[in-house]
């Protein structure tokens, strides 16, 4: 756990951009962030995206069943090396391991062989906010096209990072955070008309944050 912060603080100064955050998530976002997994009753094709040193990771894989299949992709080599081996000596993947799958490289780059029909559920903790809002829009639109039928999608984002920040910002940051809020908004938007939409605050996480699940039809 202490190692888990170590290495997260020793790669911001490098990747902050990629990683957008200060610290590792709580298990207490964590478990709304894998709640689709924990409350399925089907076999399932899970995407982690952007697992970092694995606070959610840990929680998918002791919730994985027989049949269910997990592909991790994480662009950041020396995230991905230290998870992988961290996963070991977890009695999940020991029973799990044939069906637990490594991508290293960004999620828009997935390889053909990751994607077979599609994913039940996808657990993403890109940081949106330091996205352009093409980039998010392009992603958004990804996880769509990677989503099988009647899958979802959970994400999260801080609490008021948005509105806190903007004071730091220069006048082009702020509006391009804005414009990102916008996409966000317009999917969330989308999900409630044609899917359905879930959103719980976690104030035991630092800072707080907000998982929001989306079912997009
Ligand atoms: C906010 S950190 C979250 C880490 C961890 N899930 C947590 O909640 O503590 C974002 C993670 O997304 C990864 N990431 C950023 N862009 C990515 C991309 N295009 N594809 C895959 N992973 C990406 C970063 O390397 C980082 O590990």
């Amino acid at each position: 756990m202490a190692g888990d912060y170590l290495s997260f603080i020793k790669e911001l100064p490098r990747s902050f951009s990629e990683i957008g955050a200060m610290l590792p998530s709580s298990r207490f976002l964590g478990r709304h962030m894998v709640r689709p997994i924990r409350q399925a009753s089907h076999p399932l094709r899970i995407l982690e995206v952007g697992p970092g040193t694995g606070p959610f990771t840990r929680q998918i894989i002791e919730l994985l069943r027989p049949n269910d299949e997990f592909v991790i992709c994480e662009v950041n080599p020396r995230f991905l090396e230290r998870l992988k081996s961290s996963l070991r000596s977890l009695s999940g993947y020991e029973r799990n391991s044939e069906r637990i799958h490594f991508f290293q490289g960004p999620v828009q780059e997935l390889p053909q062989e990751f994607l077979g029909g599609g994913f039940d559920v996808i657990v993403s903790s890109l940081p949106l906010a330091n996205f352009s809002p093409a980039d998010v829009e392009a992603i958004f639109s990804l996880f769509e096209g990677l989503l099988a039928e009647g899958g979802c999608i959970t994400f999260f984002e801080y609490v008021g990072v948005r509105k806190i920040g903007i004071p730091f910002r220069s006048p082009s940051g702020s509006q391009r955070v804005r414009q990102v809020d916008q996409v966000v908004k317009k999917w969330c938007a989308q999900a409630q008309v044609s899917g359905s939409i879930r959103r719980n605050v976690s104030f035991l996480n630092l800072p707080p944050a907000i998982s929001i699940e989306l079912q997009l039809h």
